[in-house]
């Protein structure tokens, strides 16, 4: 009887450990997103479509969105080559007609990732398109907007991620 006791008391030990430990594991080091990714992206989008697309619709669809009107200047012959060009290369990579998650080569994750590498570049849009649509550079506010919504974006589907810029 003292043995069946004694053992008891082990047990009861053991699984005090035993969840205790199970705790620790899991305890994540950063937070992560508990909902299933076609409602994460649904938020994603829905912060996308409030804040980000108005300012995008003006200053990256003419590339990154089908159809939209060709500029006045499309007219002149090998210029209008370098713009197709450009809308189609453009939405290879990066496909924003249809919102969030965006068309072309990449995963969400890897757009939201293009993104932010974009912002620190400052290489979007393109120099030759500023030149013939000069208010078309994101301004510091859009850029910081863009910053936010893109790394919160990418936070929550890649908790681990770290920006290197
Ligand atoms: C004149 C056309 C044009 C405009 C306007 C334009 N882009 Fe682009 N974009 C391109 C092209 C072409 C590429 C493909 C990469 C390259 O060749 O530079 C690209 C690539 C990108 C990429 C990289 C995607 C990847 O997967 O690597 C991002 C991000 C991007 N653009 C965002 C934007 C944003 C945001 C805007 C508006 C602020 C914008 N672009 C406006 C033409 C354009």
């Amino acid at each position: 009887m003292k043995k069946i006791g004694f053992l008891v008391i082990v047990a009861i030990w053991a699984g005090v450990l035993v969840a205790h430990q199970g705790r620790e594991h899991t305890k994540p080091d950063t937070p992560i997103s508990l909902l299933p990714a076609p409602e994460m992206d649904a938020q994603i989008n829905l912060d996308y479509v409030n804040q980000i697309r108005p300012i995008w619709e003006k200053k990256c669809f003419a590339c990154h969105a089908k159809n939209q009107e060709l500029p006045w200047y499309a007219v002149i012959p090998g210029i209008r080559q370098i713009i197709l060009w450009d809308i189609w290369k453009a939405q290879e990579h990066l496909d924003l007609s249809d919102n969030f998650p965006f068309g072309g080569h990449g995963t969400p994750a890897e757009d939201l990732e293009a993104i932010l590498e974009m912002l620190a570049q400052s290489n979007m849009p393109p120099l030759r398109y500023q030149i013939f649509h000069w208010d078309s550079g994101l301004t510091p506010n859009e850029k910081a907007q863009v910053h936010r919504w893109a790394l919160d974006s990418l936070l929550s589907i890649k908790p681990k991620f770290q920006e290197t810029h």
